[in-house]
């Protein structure tokens, strides 16, 4: 081919080209438009094999005017490749239109379980005093839980807490003072100690106020000195930190078989401010917990010399503080899967 002849094609080409690019309108349109003129059956491929044919002398000046012709047919191309592109984004844009006046997602936030705020609320007050925490299984042997808590077999204060029996000698824990049996074994005989013990326990209970599982945390603290006005003062601090400064706290003497003196701690009732009402059963005191001074008889079943060494202990159930520090009605619903029930701890 001679320059003089590629230009007449080159030229009829680029035409044909131009000429065809007004009636692309599509992604399939420009599909085919791309193969007729840039593909391998199109003249422009065609003329770079013929290449080969032209003269040697005119060879140069024809692969500079063949890569022009590319050039513009490709720039053809590009225009309306971005034509389209476009049309079809202002498409989807007028087919998608954002009402900015509707409503936005917001995503469901979680809240802290109530009984879960009462056990922080109270694992932090006695952690800010120095306190350790401890722990111990579910799952426990009726010695720890029941014979070095000064519970002997037969005796009939095991009858104020209806347990589950596993097998022989084993339990289902009846409250975290099997966790103190623990804690002294694991410290020998050895003093200080200042620990806590939450943690879950299990009774033949049911009512509104009962369940068969529920919480309590336990409080031990064993030392030369720990003395019962030790032990009122935290608790009063305690109950105060709890339920509002401005709460009465009352202690009544009590009976525990693993204290002695043994004692329950009461609130004025934050109802009625201690008038007397429904909810405090018209004695203007609400019950809280039981605690005491180590009974000589513990220290010494768990390895502890009774004339050297002296201590209180405490325990509280968690499900009730949160019933009555939030006001809910029924225990179960602190084991339920309540949404509307759980939402209303979002904000606090
Ligand atoms: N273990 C008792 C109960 O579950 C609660 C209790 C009372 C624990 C007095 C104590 C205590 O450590 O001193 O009813």
């Amino acid at each position: 081919m001679t320059i003089a002849e590629f230009q007449e094609k080159g030229e009829a080409a680029l035409k044909a080209c131009l000429l065809e690019v007004d009636a692309v309108s599509n992604l399939d349109d420009l599909n085919v438009f791309k193969g007729r003129h840039l593909g391998k059956k199109s003249a422009l491929t065609g003329f770079y094999q013929m290449m080969r044919s032209v003269d040697p002398a005119e060879r140069k000046e024809f692969g500079i005017l063949l890569s022009r012709l590319k050039d513009k047919i490709e720039a053809v191309y590009a225009k309306k490749a971005s034509e389209i592109e476009a049309k079809l984004l202002s498409e989807k844009m007028a087919r998608k239109k954002v009402d900015i006046t509707l409503p936005g997602f917001y995503p469901l936030a979680g809240a802290i379980h109530p009984y879960q705020k009462v056990v922080r609320e109270i694992t932090d007050f006695f952690v800010g005093l120095g306190f350790d925490i401890a722990d111990g299984p579910e799952v426990e042997s009726d010695e720890n839980n029941f014979a070095k808590m000064n519970i002997p077999m037969d005796h009939p204060a095991r009858d104020m807490q209806d347990s589950f029996s596993i097998a022989e000698g084993v339990v289902l824990r009846s409250h975290t003072s099997a966790v103190q049996a623990r804690v002294m074994a694991a410290m020998k005989g050895k003093a200080p100690i200042k620990v806590i013990c939450p943690g879950k326990v299990y009774r033949r209970d049911n009512d509104a106020t009962h369940s068969h599982q529920f919480g309590q945390i336990e409080g031990l603290v064993i030392s030369r000195d720990a003395t019962f006005a030790n032990l009122i003062e935290i608790l009063t601090k305690l109950l105060r930190h709890l339920f509002g400064e401005k709460r009465a706290v009352r202690f009544r003497p009590s009976f525990f078989p693993f204290t002695e003196p043994s004692i329950e701690a009461d609130i004025s009732c934050f109802e009625c401010d201690g008038k007397g009402c429904s909810f405090c059963k018209h004695t203007g005191w609400i019950e809280i917990l039981g605690a005491g001074m180590v009974h000589p008889n513990v220290l010494r079943l768990n390895g502890y010399d009774a004339e050297e060494l002296q201590g209180f202990a405490f325990g509280l159930g968690i499900d009730r503080i949160a019933m009555l520090k939030y006001g809910i009605d029924d225990i179960k619903r602190l084991y339920a899967d309540e949404a509307d029930f759980l939402a209303q701890f979002r904000k606090e």
